[in-house]
């Protein structure tokens, strides 16, 4: 095989986040916009990475030298993804070509870096015939993030390999995909970009002298979140809502929630949500609220109201998958 294209579906954060890189649950659910990855191979030994979502336009350098130098933020996530599995097949002499296209913006927060990620692991394996497992895939996608990032849970990598809706402990320890049948969201974008190590740094930093503090917060949400996987399941809209709530508070003590992000929960919920919280890092991003059945419209009008965008996705995407 010497071309293929891949894709994988980017992630929306539902319970959990922040305590999930200390150990603890987090509920996730792959969102139907998808990012796209075609591999193709070269003669010569070089890596090759068009990307013009992210203007990265023109970019190459030999196949040595993967990994090494300044590389551009656009083309970190794939770059050392392909290193990573290059490495892991013990292969320093094939030429790649890697282009890339997303269907959501990178704004968003819904995991482009990942999902880009995730789609290069597995189109590079696919191409040397390597038959790796979802796991394998998660592995070896979860330790690119890391080596860039240093720090975040790996959930959203999860969530791009497998799809679905996951109940998702630290680095994969738990990985446990849900039967969830519908899960009726509306998703609200803040209009502000948030950096997420930026605010898993800024929450350690601020509970420095309050460890215990830190410890009861996110064992708290630990709680609530193995609560949410039964009432998810059941169906139970009223509960499930209540307990976004109380995550939201929690997520607020953190002190990561803003207060474009406080008002579009407040107007969300004073229109009939049974729940709504921040979703991901904070400090920006998205918002989702669960709404009734008749509710979904005066929802996201709320959200409209207090400024936010709303944003079409259905929950419960398909996980990775070879697209030709
Ligand atoms: O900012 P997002 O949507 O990537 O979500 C981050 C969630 C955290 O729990 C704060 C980090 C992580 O890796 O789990």
């Amino acid at each position: 095989m010497s071309r293929i294209m891949v894709s994988a579906p980017g992630k929306l954060m539902l319970l959990g986040e922040h305590a999930v890189v200390y150990n603890h649950p987090c509920i996730v659910t792959a969102v139907d916009q998808r990012m796209y990855v075609n591999v193709e191979v070269l003669d010569e030994p070089v890596f090759e990475f068009y990307a013009p979502d992210v203007q990265v336009v023109s970019y190459k350098k030999p196949l040595s030298e993967i990994g090494k130098g300044d590389i551009p933020k656009g083309a970190r996530f794939v770059e050392i993804a392909v290193k990573e599995i290059l490495h892991f097949v013990q292969n320093d002499n094939i030429g790649l070509k890697v282009t890339t296209k997303s269907e959501f913006s990178s704004q968003f927060g819904f995991g482009s870096s990942s999902a880009s990620t995730v789609c290069t692991i597995k189109a590079v394996s696919e191409i040397l015939g390597l038959n790796l497992t979802n796991k394998e895939i998660f592995d070896l996608s979860y330790k690119t993030v890391l080596d860039i990032q240093g720090k975040g849970s790996g959930f959203d990598i999860a969530a791009a390999v497998y799809g679905g809706t996951i109940y998702f402990v630290t680095g994969g320890k738990i990985i446990e995909p849900l039967d969830v049948k519908k899960l009726p969201l509306v998703v609200g974008y803040s209009g502000i970009k948030a950096d997420t190590v930026t605010l898993v740094n800024q929450v350690k930093k601020s509970f420095a002298n309050r460890q215990d503090k830190l410890t009861e917060i996110y064992n708290n949400i630990g709680v609530l979140v193995y609560k949410a996987k039964d009432a998810l399941i059941n169906m139970d809209w009223q509960k499930l809502g209540k307990l976004m709530n109380k995550n939201q508070d929690l997520l607020r003590e953190l002190g990561v929630s803003i207060k474009k992000l406080d008002n579009m929960i407040k107007l969300a919920i004073q229109a009939g949500a049974y729940g709504a919280k921040l979703s991901g890092a904070g400090g920006g991003d998205c918002m989702i609220a669960l709404h009734s059945v008749q509710g979904k419209l005066s929802v996201q009008e709320a959200i409209k109201k207090a400024g936010g965008d709303v944003i079409n996705v259905k929950t419960n995407a398909e996980g990775v998958r070879i697209e030709k």
